[in-house]
C-alpha cells in the first residue's frame, strides 16, 4: 500500500492501562498491582505495520491482547473505526471480534489438538454465526490462500511442522476477514529457513487485504524488515516512536539506541564504528513502580528529574515521538 494511502486512523489508543492484581498469598494482607501497561498512546494507519518492539515482560502481548480485547483494559480508550470498545461488555466485543484477530507466539500451543485443521480454520466464523456451508467453502479457500492443500483439511496440527502450523493459524485469523491483526512474534518459535517464507506471506496478505498489522517482537531488526512505523516499550510505557527510517537513523532515547547497538550491520565500515551499547541488569518488574522514568535504574544519562517525575511523550520532529527529560 503506498504512503498517500495509509492515511486512514484505524485504531487511536489513548492511555492504555492493564495492570492485574498481585496475589501475596492466602494470608498476606498485602495488595500489590503488576502494571503490565502503564498508559499507552499511539495510533495504527489502515494498512500499516506498526511494529512494537521491546525485552521480555515490558508488556507487548499484554497491549496486543488489549487491542483485539481479549483482555478488558483497567483505563485508557480504545477507538476502533471511531468506537471506543476498551468500555465493551463480552457480549458487545462479539461484532468487532470479527474485524480483529491475533497470530500467536507459539503454533504448537496455539492450535487445539483434538480440533481438525478444516475446525480450526472455521472456529472464528462459527464463533460469529456464519452458516456452515459458507464456512465450509470459505475455509477451502483459506487453506490454499496460505499454501495448504484442501486434503490437509481432514488432519490434526500434530501431523503438520512448525511453519505449516502458523499457516493454518494464519488462515484462522483472516476467516472472518479481518481489517486488522495482531502479530505476537509470528516468526519467533519458527526455524529461520522458514521464517522469511511466513514474513513474505504476511506482507502479501497486506498488500492484497490492506490489512492493518500490530507487529510484536523482541527484536528490532527483525521488526525494521517488515514495520513502516515503531514503538519502543519499556515497563509498560512507549519510551519512543517514530517511522521506521527515521528511528533508524535518528534514535534518541537511550534505551532506543541500546537495542538499535545490538542490531548486526551489513557495512564492515559502519558496523567497526559502532558501538555496542550493553545494558545492565535486567528489567525491573512492574509491580508497584516507584515515581519518575521507568528506564532509569539502566539509564547512563539518569538526572535527580528522572527521579521524581514521569517524562511525557513528546513530538520532537513531526512523527517523532520521544518520552525522555535529557535527549531530544
Ligand atoms: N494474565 C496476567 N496476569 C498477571 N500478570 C501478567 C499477565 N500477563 C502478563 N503479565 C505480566 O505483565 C508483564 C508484561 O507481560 P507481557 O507478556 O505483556 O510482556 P511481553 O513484552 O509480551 O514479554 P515477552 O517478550 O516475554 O513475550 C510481565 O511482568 C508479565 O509477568
Ligand atoms: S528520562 Fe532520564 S532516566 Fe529516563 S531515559 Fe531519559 S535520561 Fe534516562
Ligand atoms: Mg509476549
Amino acid at each position: 500500500m503506498t504512503e498517500q494511502k495509509r492515511s486512514r486512523v484505524l485504531m487511536e489508543v489513548r492511555d492504555l492501562q492493564m495492570h492485574f492484581p498481585v496475589n501475596h498469598g492466602l494470608l498476606s494482607r498485602k495488595h500489590s498491582v503488576l502494571k503490565a501497561v502503564d498508559g499507552v498512546s499511539f495510533s495504527l494507519l489502515a494498512g500499516e505495520t506498526f511494529g512494537l518492539v521491546g525485552e521480555s515482560g515490558c508488556g507487548k502481548t499484554t497491549v496486543g491482547r488489549t487491542l483485539v480485547r481479549l483482555y478488558k483494559p483497567t483505563a485508557g480508550e480504545i477507538l476502533f473505526d471511531g468506537t471506543d470498545i476498551a468500555p465493551l461488555a463480552e457480549r458487545e466485543v462479539l461484532p468487532y471480534r470479527r474485524r480483529m484477530q491475533m497470530i500467536f507466539q507459539d503454533p504448537y500451543a496455539s492450535l487445539n489438538p483434538r480440533m481438525t485443521v478444516s475446525s480450526i480454520i472455521g472456529e472464528p466464523m462459527r464463533l460469529q454465526g456464519f452458516p456452515e456451508a459458507e464456512i465450509r467453502e470459505r475455509v477451502r479457500e483459506l487453506i490454499s490462500q496460505v499454501g495448504l492443500k484442501s486434503d490437509h483439511l481432514s488432519r490434526y496440527p500434530h501431523e503438520f511442522s512448525g511453519g505449516q502450523r502458523q499457516r493454518i493459524g494464519i488462515a484462522r485469523a483472516l476467516a472472518t476477514r479481518p481489517e486488522f491483526i495482531v502479530c505476537d512474534e509470528p516468526i519467533s518459535a519458527l526455524d529461520v529457513s522458514i521464517q522469511a517464507q511466513v514474513i513474505n506471506m504476511l506482507e502479501e496478505l497486506q498488500e492484497k487485504l490492506g490489512i492493518t498489522y500490530l507487529f510484536i517482537s523482541h527484536d528490532l531488526s527483525m521488526v525494521s524488515h517488515i514495520s513502516h512505523r515503531v514503538g519502543v516499550m519499556y515497563l509498560g510505557h512507549l519510551v519512543e516512536m517514530a517511522d521506521m527510517r527515521e528511528l533508524y537513523t535518528h534514535n534518541l532515547h537511550p534505551y532506543t539506541q541500546a537495542l538499535m547497538s545490538a542490531v548486526p550491520i551489513a557495512d564492515p565500515d559502519v558496523a567497526a564504528a559502532s558501538q555496542r551499547i550493553v545494558l545492565q541488569g535486567d528489567v525491573p518488574a512492574p509491580i508497584d513502580p516507584p515515581p519518575g522514568c521507568p528506564f532509569r535504574s539502566r539509564c547512563r544519562y539518569c538526572t535527580g528529574a528522572c527521579a521524581e517525575t514521569m517524562p511525557e511523550m513528546r513530538e520532537v520532529s513531526p512523527g517523532h515521538f520521544l518520552a525522555c527529560h535529557v535527549k531530544g
